[in-house]
């Protein structure tokens, strides 16, 4: 066959598989996510990375001769609403596996339920240590917040060459109070002091009085692990009250909006993030072009993380050659080395995956990549 030849045969038969998947009954995947609320940005982000995976799987001939289907259900960043969420999934939808959530704590919450009815939970970017450790249903496909929290300490006490911290924590959050514990480990491990320690709630908008507290200890680093509301308004206050030191937190800075409500006040702030789109590994180059292609802006690590996660769950149910439940657990708890555009992804025994950090830092109101870490 001459070249043209073939690639219209090759042309024909790829219509011929898509149009026999999507004739067939579609294999029913659960996204549960803050659509709405006060997180609706991460809903919005994890979505975009999700579509583009089930939309390029599809298009390839689905999954085991079937086209992948999104069913998205919203917690309306309200606590409660995950298992509410999962529980319908699971019950009425009958979904072969889950993805998500994000935030630690709603993670947590929902994954007791999935591990009860026994499906398959995958979490794009939950860090926290607890949220796998509730059953052998439950994968994350992101590192985990022990490793985040040195990497930031090792960042600050050695590249930024800072020795006395204070924390600002968000006691009600598990993500907040984990990564402050193990950031404080290791910095003062390698030397370091936490000079103050000051708390609030999440929902909280002034942060004045402990700003206030914190300045008398003399400072010289503000580490405040939350999410991207939070760090800009803190960093607003701060300066109006003259402090002028950086702040260290996590993945959670990462949003479209995180510049929008700190401006320059986040000016020298750094974290840690999954992803970085700047990078020029060939197969991450092409991904930010399809991605930017289909959704008009850059790829952040929420979305890289929430498309390799579609994808893994893909290959596990086409692994199992079946999407009955417990076969795709195993198939998923099987996973070595899958090739991703946030690196390869094992599962270990407590079914974490094992990824490099990036650390972003604030430059004149841009966000400009550092550095890459690895485990
Ligand atoms: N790691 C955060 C948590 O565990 C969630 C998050 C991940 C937020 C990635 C933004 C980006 O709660």
């Amino acid at each position: 066959m001459n070249s043209r030849a073939f690639r219209r045969a090759a042309l024909l038969v790829g219509t011929l598989l898509a149009l026999s998947a999507s004739a067939a009954e579609p294999v029913k995947l659960g996204f549960f996510m803050s659509m709405t609320g006060r997180d609706a940005s991460f809903g919005e982000t994890s979505l975009r990375g999700a579509q583009l995976a089930v939309e390029e799987i599809n298009a390839a001939g689905g999954v085991l001769g079937r086209p992948l289907e999104l069913i998205v259900a919203d917690n309306r960043s309200l606590a409660g609403e995950s298992a509410t969420a999962v529980k319908k999934l699971v019950n009425r939808d009958k979904v072969v596996a889950l993805i998500g959530e994000v935030v630690s704590a709603r993670s947590l919450e929902a994954a007791p339920v999935a591990q009860t009815a026994g499906v398959p939970m995958v979490t794009p970017g939950s860090t926290n240590p607890r949220v796998t450790a509730l059953g052998d249903c439950i994968f994350r496909v992101c590192f985990a917040d022990p490793f985040q929290g040195e990497v930031l300490a090792t960042y600050a006490y050695r590249r930024l060459g800072l020795r006395r911290a204070a924390l600002l924590v968000d006691h009600s959050a598990p993500y907040s109070t984990g990564l402050a514990a193990a950031f404080e480990r290791t910095f003062v491990q390698l030397g370091g002091a936490i000079v103050s320690r000051q708390r609030y709630t999440a929902g909280d908008k002034d942060f004045r009085a402990q700003l206030t507290a914190l300045r008398a200890a003399a400072p010289e680093l503000i580490f405040l692990p939350c999410y991207y509301v939070d760090v800009g308004l803190a960093a607003k206050q701060a300066r109006e009250l003259g402090l002028t030191l950086p702040f260290l937190g996590g993945d959670g800075y990462e949003a479209p909006q995180f510049l929008e409500i700190g401006g320059a006040a986040l000016n020298g702030t750094s974290y840690s993030t999954h992803f970085a789109a700047e990078s020029d590994a060939p197969a991450v180059r092409a991904f930010v072009a399809r991605f930017q292609a289909r959704h008009h802006l850059l790829p952040n690590g929420l979305a890289a993380l929430t498309y390799d996660a579609v994808r893994l769950v893909a290959d596990a149910i086409t692994r199992a050659g079946a999407t009955e439940r417990t076969a795709v657990r195993a198939a998923l708890a099987a996973t070595r080395d899958f090739p991703g555009v946030t690196g390869r992804t094992s599962f270990d025994a407590q079914r974490n995956a094992v990824k490099d950090a990036a650390i972003m830092t604030v430059r004149d109101g841009r966000i400009v990549f550092v550095e890459n870490i690895r485990p």
